[in-house]
């Protein structure tokens, strides 16, 4: 009796724990999914703000643009928990140089703070050459701390 007691136990304490890892899994794929579509999200608005600047006109929309990449950034630097690297092109980097790494992504935040005033000013080549400087930072990073698509 005592022992099947212990043996019940000792099932449900594994059954637990088993549970618990693939909770972890789960959340960890989601993880990558969510910061994929953030990425995507970044990209979205880079393309509008090309769409911008090709257009010649006003400067104005690419504001929000600005802000939307700074608030992707503050969201995408905290989805990166240890061990997420299942259908990821994150590089290994990304943990052993964590410093690096939150670093790249305040050089790109810094970028998006001049994109948005350069977008503000309505000076087309102010927006563009921010715009290129914006597209070195992200770049920055993806030589860094992502693999090459293959
Ligand atoms: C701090 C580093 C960092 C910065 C800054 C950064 N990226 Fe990335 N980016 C990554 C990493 C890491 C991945 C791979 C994510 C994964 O697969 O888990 C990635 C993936 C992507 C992807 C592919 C998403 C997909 O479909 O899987 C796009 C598009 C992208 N980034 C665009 C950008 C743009 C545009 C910028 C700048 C506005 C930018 N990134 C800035 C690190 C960065």
């Amino acid at each position: 009796m005592k022992k099947t007691l212990v043996l019940a136990m000792v099932g449900a304490v594994a059954a637990g724990a088993m549970v618990g890892g693939a909770t972890i899994a789960m959340a960890q794929a989601n993880v990558v999914k969510e910061r994929q579509e953030n990425r995507k999200q970044a990209g979205a608005a880079m393309r509008a703000i090309k769409g911008i600047i090709d257009a010649k006109g006003p400067t104005a929309g690419a504001v929000a643009e600005a802000a939307k990449l700074k608030t992707l950034e503050a969201a995408f630097i905290k989805m990166f928990p240890a061990g997420s690297t299942q259908d990821s092109k994150a590089l290994p980097a990304v943990w052993t140089d964590w410093a690096g790494f939150q670093a790249a992504s305040k050089a790109s935040d810094a970028a998006y703070d001049k994109l948005a005033a350069a977008a503000g000013s309505g000076d087309q080549a102010a927006l563009a050459a921010a715009f290129a400087d914006t597209g070195k930072t992200c770049g920055a990073c993806h030589d860094k701390f992502r693999a090459k698509a293959n």
